[in-house]
């Protein structure tokens, strides 16, 4: 297939483009710099540069790829697109990516109308955003948390749109835990290694994880069998923070997490943070196995989380 990759350059998009070529795929990959154009092209794709914020930009450049389709993986989350994270203002931190969500989603529609394409697959979250209330494991029947009046609203509104408009047009959303791998580790153990990151309350909030290259390899089968609706692509092995933070400081070589309340950890870290840690529900694979015929590489972070520090 011709696969046209929006966001071709980022954690996942350098895991996906790899296995999309190793499978045969023609691929065109996307990024916003034509400085990274090389990197597009070392990892076996051809690069555009393109703003997904812009809808003659999205417009001509999947016009030119012609592709059978489309895979959506356009974030702006990394130091240089958001400046410093802020877990604490997540809807400032988020703002571009919830534009890329809900624009660029809009955008990247529009161009695959035009260009007569249906088979779409989409970036979407699941990895503690499931409902606080009823079952500890979510399915793709659930929807995702609103966390209403919190600083991560308009980020799930933005993950609502994408599920709601790409599922309408046929294709495919993949509800993503929460990423490590290669080129995402360091985002993550930093600040445990400053000890900046504690276990909050009863560490009881669980949350999925996923490899980037399972996350992948699910994407792949998602294009190449034009999947429809909404998947869960998470690892066997949903997590309390109470497990997977000290394990993950271990790994890291790191000093044990510290304990906060949550009415400490509240004002200083922010309510999506308390979230996250003491309160968040994980999401089921069981679809994802089941209707794609997905195999994990690592079925959980525990094995995960050592081979990427060893
Ligand atoms: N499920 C998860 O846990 C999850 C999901 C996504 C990201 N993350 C985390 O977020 C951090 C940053 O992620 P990242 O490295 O993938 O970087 P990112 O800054 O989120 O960028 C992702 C991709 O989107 C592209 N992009 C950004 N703005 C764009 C725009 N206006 N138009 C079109 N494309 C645009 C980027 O292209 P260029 O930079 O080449 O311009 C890149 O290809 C990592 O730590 C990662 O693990 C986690």
């Amino acid at each position: 297939m011709r696969v046209f990759v929006a966001g071709g350059t980022g954690v996942l998009g350098r895991r996906l483009v790899p296995q999309l070529v190793a499978r045969g795929h023609q691929v065109t990959a996307t990024t916003t710099s034509s400085a990274k154009a090389g990197l597009v092209e070392q990892l076996g794709a051809e690069a555009v540069v393109m703003d997904g914020l812009d809808a003659a930009s999205v417009g001509a450049a999947v016009a030119k790829a012609a592709p059978d389709a489309i895979v959506h993986q356009m974030t702006a989350i990394s130091a240089t697109h958001a400046g410093k994270a802020d877990m604490k203002h997540m809807d400032r931190w988020f703002a571009g990516t919830n534009r890329l969500r809900t624009e660029g989603t809009d955008h990247l529609l529009a161009a695959a109308e035009a260009a007569g394409v249906t088979n779409l697959v989409a970036q979407g979250y699941g990895a503690w955003n499931g409902l606080r209330s009823g079952a500890l494991l979510k399915t793709e029947q659930d929807p995702i948390d609103p966390m209403t009046g919190t600083p991560a609203e308009p980020g799930m509104a933005a993950l609502r749109h994408v599920e709601d408009v790409v599922v309408k047009a046929g294709g495919a959303v993949l509800r993503y835990g929460w990423f490590y791998g290669p080129g995402a580790m360091e985002d993550l153990v930093e600040p445990i290694r400053k000890r900046q990151f504690p276990v909050v309350g009863s560490g009881a909030g669980v949350c999925s994880w996923i490899h980037l290259d399972d996350a992948a390899s699910a994407t792949v089968l998602a294009v190449e069998q034009k999947a429809k609706g909404v998947f869960n692509i998470v690892d066997d092995e949903p997590a309390e923070a109470n497990d997977w933070l000290p394990y993950l400081a271990e790994c890291a070589g790191a000093k044990k997490p510290m304990r906060v309340p949550v009415w400490l950890a509240r004002p200083l870290a922010g309510a999506v943070a308390v979230t996250v840690l003491a309160e968040g529900r994980g999401f089921s694979n069981a679809k994802a196995k089941r209707e794609l015929g997905w195999e994990l590489r690592y079925p959980s972070w525990r094995l995960g989380f050592k081979s990427e520090l060893a």
